[in-house]
């Protein structure tokens, strides 16, 4: 039946054209003070407007009385590597301690040892850790979520990592988007005579790519561009052959060194290129005239102790639509707290309160390719909703590390705290 959400002190609605927002409309979230939302029967919005309004047009409708909260689109976080088994907290100590990331790596820690660890799982055990993973996700607000594979590295585990997304889909409260990053890193076994990268590079593009299109188990593919791990070169051969595969195209770019991945992004009409740390302004100027979302992800920065973050004012400046995403994985930015990656994008970014949300939904939602399904509160759009215990909306990236979020409702359905 109908619902009616009333009593709300403010709707976030980020309610405008159903594609990324840029500039000056990125800084616009369409925040409405006293208003209701009604949710038709498919789950769909069918009207933002006074609650009085809303209650005469539909006497018979269900209430859900939203006690003074703010009501917002459900978070899209479109950057997470949410299927892994154990935790990697003792790499946390060896960075404070001195030793960098990609120095971790070399030493057959970071990726390689979540990729050693995965391998030895059922499909059951992942999918029991990370169901438990995501409605912690789910219980912070964010009702989409993209999950990427990249800690198997085998045809058969990454395989298999998708499988575990897809059955996940049904049992958590959560919209699902699947990446393959099977060039998450080259593994181990492919760095020493006789096989070499060039081979692993071969496997993902003639064995993986079309088992996993042929199951139709991914609906983008992501490669993590950096100097010392995937070439520009490497990545575009990568990318062709998933475009040429049907996926959309994403890119780790940019992420701890300039290596023109931005470039390569924007060349190849990437729908995001996401991290941007280090990008150039060449890298800025090949976004600003392209079609791809830039995706910050400053939860990454913050954990890894890098004191630079994505040029997140240049990129708004120059026209280029930014959304702000989680990054949640094992090494590098463990948070389930998705408004807590709206105080980064506030505090580290420098990005308006609206220019977060608006990063954290519409754009978010543009980076995943359902710009005109989830992201807004607006007529005909999922009914993919957060309510927060607080009573303005600048509130939320306010009280920072906190869970004000009470409940979700993922196509008008409660998902979290019903
Ligand atoms: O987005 N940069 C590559 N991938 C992840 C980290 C993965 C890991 O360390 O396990 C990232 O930061
Ligand atoms: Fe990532």
């Amino acid at each position: 039946m109908t619902q009616l959400f009333v009593n709300a002190a403010e709707v976030v609605t980020c309610a405008g054209p159903a594609r990324a927002r840029r500039g000056a409309e990125q800084g616009d979230a369409a925040v409405r003070p006293a208003v209701g939302v009604a949710v038709g029967e498919d789950g769909r919005v069918l009207a933002v407007a006074p609650d009085a309004e809303l209650r005469a047009d539909h006497p018979a409708a269900a209430v859900i009385d939203c006690a003074q909260g703010v009501l917002t689109p459900g978070f899209v976080d479109s950057h997470t590597h949410a299927i892994f088994g154990r935790a990697r907290y003792e790499e946390q100590e060896m960075r404070a301690a001195g030793v960098g990331y990609l120095e971790i790596a070399k030493r057959g820690g970071g990726i390689h040892s979540s990729v050693r660890d995965l391998r030895t799982r059922s499909e059951a055990d992942l999918a029991s850790l990370a169901a438990a993973r995501l409605r912690r996700i789910a219980a912070h607000g964010t009702t989409t979520l993209e999950v990427k594979s990249g800690y198997g590295l085998s045809l058969e585990s990454e395989l298999a990592t998708l499988r575990v997304i897809r059955r996940l889909a049904a049992e958590v409260p959560l919209r699902l988007v699947a990446t393959f990053l099977g060039a998450h890193e080259v593994p181990l076994e492919y760095r020493e005579a006789p096989r070499d990268r060039g081979q692993y590079i071969a496997l993902v593009t003639e064995e993986m790519i079309p088992a996993v299109a042929k199951e139709g188990l991914a609906r983008f593919c992501d490669v993590f561009c950096e100097p010392g791990v995937y070439t520009v070169d490497e990545t575009r051969r990568i990318l062709t052959a998933a475009r040429g595969a049907g996926m959309g195209l994403k890119l780790h770019a940019d992420e701890l060194e300039n290596g023109a991945a931005a470039e390569l992004a924007a060349e190849l009409g990437a729908t995001s290129a996401d991290h941007l740390a280090a990008i150039s302004d060449l890298g800025i100027a090949a976004l600003a005239a392209s079609g791809t979302v830039a995706t910050l992800l400053p939860g990454t920065m913050l954990f890894l102790g890098r004191p630079k973050q994505a040029p997140a004012r240049a990129l708004v400046n120059a026209g280029v639509a930014v959304a702000l995403a989680s990054d949640f994985n094992p090494g590098t930015s463990p948070t389930v707290n998705f408004p807590l990656v709206l105080t980064l994008g506030v505090s580290q970014l420098r990005l308006s309160v609206a220019e977060a949300f608006v990063a954290a939904t519409v754009n978010g939602a543009a980076a995943l390719g359902l710009a005109g399904e989830v992201g807004q509160i607006a007529p005909g759009f999922q009914a993919d909703l957060a309510l927060f215990d607080v009573r303005d909306h600048r509130e939320i990236p306010y009280w920072y590390g906190d869970q004000r979020c009470r409940r979700t409702w993922v196509g008008g359905r409660p998902a979290h705290g019903a």
